[in-house]
């Protein structure tokens, strides 16, 4: 049996309890209670960013060498479906502490991502550049859309395809193959996306000769996905800016990686920290990464200080004031803090507007948000917000993972219970949400379905 690190528990094609679910733990249709109206003081560690583990995994594919991966959020449900698609096609998995994983792709026995796991983790298609590129081969489910938006993946295809790969849409599958290997391209994205950035990135890394990505996403997860591919043998160069560049390698070897930081829940619990008036401690945070979000949230009224480890964030006396914001890729407005941010404006003195570029359908917390009391108005691609002077509790429904944790946003300050329900969408991004709202002071209970 192949051995890891020391203190490892030895691999098993089964992987661990943190990454399997033990019976009798959280069910998704648990709901979460919350009585509004508590400050939040306290300190919040932040864990790995969900949106640069799930890529990160997919590289392990590159070498039949172990990858093993620190500030892992192993208990994320992203996480544990992707190493479950992981495990499906040979890959071995090891969670040796509570934040690290180990991933061992030695040979493949299956090359195939199915349907019932892509369906529930859409970055499963992240699979298929570098299954591509490892084993000349790859058939991944089709993801289908989701809440937000159809999110299709022809910006993926049309890339592997200019680097020689054959592929075919069939049953509801992306059939690829390129049996002399994947060769360099330049690939001049028509629109900015991450998940195309990750995916070509991973499969030019074994292709034959230089690829040049250009109009590439920026975004921090794509910088940490390059330097862990770097740590791996790969050439790369342009990271974080829109034009990527990368040497194809024959092999790329095992690597120890530490996941970067999530700066969309450093912003969630900034923005918390806005609303209930509080001071928090945000621990290995990165303030750098949301550069975007310190304008705004100081015009509305937080006090923002940073040591270069840790942030630490209250309200600054003033009363929460209106203002506007659009989304757009890195280093814009992150799309993934919109609905946290529309939360905060519900409260403000005078009105702020929301402008959604990125997704076609990113307002359903909106009916929410309207229904515990606030004055917002969707009008196409925009909502405007209308100050109100407080959010009553209600039953709410939870509709993708953003969208949720707007709603706890919103219940922590309103007036009396609110219930959210379907929270399956919280356990996918947001490590011990309520542990960590909770010790910060939070009135906040998981109710069992
Ligand atoms: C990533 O999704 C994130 N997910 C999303 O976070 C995030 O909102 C998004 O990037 C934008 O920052 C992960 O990293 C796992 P895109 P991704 O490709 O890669 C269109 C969360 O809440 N598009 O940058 O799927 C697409 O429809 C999630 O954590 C095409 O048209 O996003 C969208 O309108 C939600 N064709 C836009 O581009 C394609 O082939 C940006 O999508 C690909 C994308």
């Amino acid at each position: 049996m192949q051995q890891y690190a020391a203190n490892t528990a030895p691999a098993t094609t089964k992987g661990n309890d943190q990454l399997q679910q033990a019976p009798g733990q959280k069910s998704g249709m648990d709901k979460i209670r919350i009585v509004g109206g508590k400050r939040l003081e306290g300190i919040i560690p932040i864990s790995g960013a969900k949106n640069a583990a799930l890529p990160l995994m997919c590289a392990a594919l590159l070498t039949d060498e172990p990858v093993q991966f620190q500030n892992m959020p192993t208990t994320l449900d992203d996480i544990k479906t992707l190493s479950a698609v992981l495990q499906e096609m040979g890959v071995i998995a090891a969670t040796p502490a509570p934040d690290a994983l180990i991933l061992h792709a030695k040979s493949m026995t299956s090359h195939i991502a199915p349907y019932e796991l892509v369906r529930k983790m859409r970055a499963s298609v992240l699979v298929l550049g570098p299954l591509l590129a490892r084993e000349k081969q790859a058939e991944v489910s089709l993801p289908g859309g989701c809440a937000i938006g159809t999110r299709p993946i022809d910006l993926h295809i049309d890339g592997l395809k200019a680097m020689g790969a054959e592929i075919e849409l069939a049953g509801g599958y992306v059939k690829a193959k390129a049996p002399d290997g994947l060769k360099g391209a330049h690939i001049n994205f028509s629109k900015v996306s991450v998940g195309a950035t990750e995916n070509l990135m991973m499969a030019a890394c074994l292709a034959q000769g230089e690829t040049v990505l250009s109009n590439a996403a920026r975004e921090p997860e794509i910088v940490d996905l390059g330097e862990c591919l770097i740590s791996m043998g790969a050439q790369i160069t342009g990271l974080g800016t829109p034009e990527i560049r990368i040497q194809g390698s024959e092999k790329l070897h095992g690597t120890v990686h530490r996941v970067v930081p999530d700066r969309i829940e450093t912003g969630t619990w900034m923005i918390a920290a806005c609303l209930t008036g509080g001071t928090l401690k945000l621990e290995n945070a990165r303030l750098e990464h949301l550069a975007a979000l310190v304008g705004p949230l100081e015009e509305a009224g937080l006090k923002i200080d940073s040591d270069g480890k840790d942030i630490i964030v209250s309200r600054n006396g003033r009363p929460l004031t209106g203002t506007d914001i659009m989304t757009e890729p890195y280093p814009g407005f992150p799309t993934d803090l919109q609905a946290q941010f529309m939360t905060m404006l519900t409260l403000c003195v005078g009105a702020g507007m929301v402008t959604e570029t990125i997704f076609e359908n990113r307002f359903m917390h909106v009916p929410e948000l309207n229904r515990m009391g606030a004055d917002i108005r969707v009008q196409g691609n925009s909502s405007i917000i209308r100050g109100v002077s407080k959010l009553n509790g209600a039953e709410v429904m939870a509709t993708d993972l953003r969208a949720s944790v707007a709603l706890i946003l919103a219940a922590l300050v309103a007036e009396g219970e609110t219930t959210i329900n379907r929270i399956y969408h919280l356990d996918r991004g947001y490590e011990n949400i309520v542990e960590k709202l909770g010790r910060c002071g939070a009135d906040i209970t998981r109710i069992p379905a």
